[in-house]
């Protein structure tokens, strides 16, 4: 893609260090204008061809219950929309606009689009995932957020690991801010060295049926959790343990995001997770 910026990120040992012990590292820059718009643009012509307003296909963590939710099981290998879940009154309708109720996009846009699977692949981002040790990057999932004006849903706290278990643990998260992420318009939570702590529980899929598994009763971070408000075209990476959280968006202004997560293919990927390579190719970043 031309539009990406040519400058090569190795990362610097204070960056490796910073990963290490804090269990995330934000990089400024490394998308340029020209790429945010790029995609920012097609998210919204998927979003504008998008035909379905079932109130049904909503997306919220809130009880993380996903049992008989075929809408959102089927789509691990599909491009779906999900609307927020105040999307809707109590008669049906659009709150607001339709395109301002879509909560995310998911989950193989990095597979499915030839935009996003531009995006996702590029070299830059496999050679951070060689300096942090994900030494054979496989990309699992890839989601557009949108944390809409006034009504984003909150992201409660978890761990990704939780979502996309292997062992040993080797889940990374891409977290791309495709707009400012700011306090206001619910920017990303993290909790500083947080990585180091269990697993707290696990996302178990069985046919139809999920369950959320309790691994450990360590309480969720209230006190040591920091706000990262970043500017549009940031990248914030960050370990599978480490606890992360978003407050609802009750500003006017969206906080449109772009996540991956991947894993290692040196590790073994839990039968059990909910996403399943089963028809696209599974593979990680482009050589240069
Ligand atoms: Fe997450």
């Amino acid at each position: 893609m031309s539009q990406q910026l040519k400058v090569a990120i190795m990362l610097t040992d204070e960056q490796k260090q910073q990963y290490r012990q804090q269990g995330y590292l934000l990089l400024e820059n490394v998308c340029s204008s020209e790429l945010l718009a790029a995609v920012k643009e097609r998210a919204a012509h998927i979003v504008n061809t998008w035909q379905d307003s079932d109130s049904s296909h909503i997306f919220t963590t809130k009880d993380n219950d996903r049992s008989g939710n075929d809408f959102f099981l089927d789509s691990a290998e599909e491009i779906r929309c999900f609307f927020e879940e105040e999307a809707f009154d109590e008669q049906g309708n659009f709150v607001q606009d339709r395109a301002l109720c879509i909560n995310k996009i998911g989950h193989a846009l990095h597979e499915l689009d030839p935009v996003f699977e531009a995006f996702s692949h590029r070299p830059i981002l496999g050679e951070i995932a060689q300096d942090i040790g994900l030494l054979e990057p496989q990309i699992r999932q890839s989601m557009y957020i949108y944390k809409q004006p006034r009504i984003g849903g909150e992201v409660k706290w978890h761990q990704d690991a939780s979502f996309f278990f292997t062992t040993p643990q080797s889940v990374v998260t891409y977290w791309f801010a495709i707009e400012d992420a700011t306090l206001e318009n619910g920017c990303l939570w993290v909790e500083p060295k947080g990585h180091n702590g269990a697993l707290r529980e696990r996302f178990n899929r069985s046919g139809s049926d999920t369950t959320m598994e309790s691994l450990d009763n360590t309480p969720w971070p209230t006190e040591t959790g920091i706000a990262v408000p970043v500017k549009a075209g940031s990248l914030v990476v960050f370990h599978g343990h480490l606890p992360h959280y978003s407050a609802p968006n009750r500003s006017s202004k969206s906080r449109q995001a772009y996540t991956l997560h991947v894993t290692d293919a040196r590790t073994e990927y839990a039968t059990e997770n909910w996403l399943q390579s089963e028809k696209l190719p599974l593979r990680g970043f482009n050589k240069k």
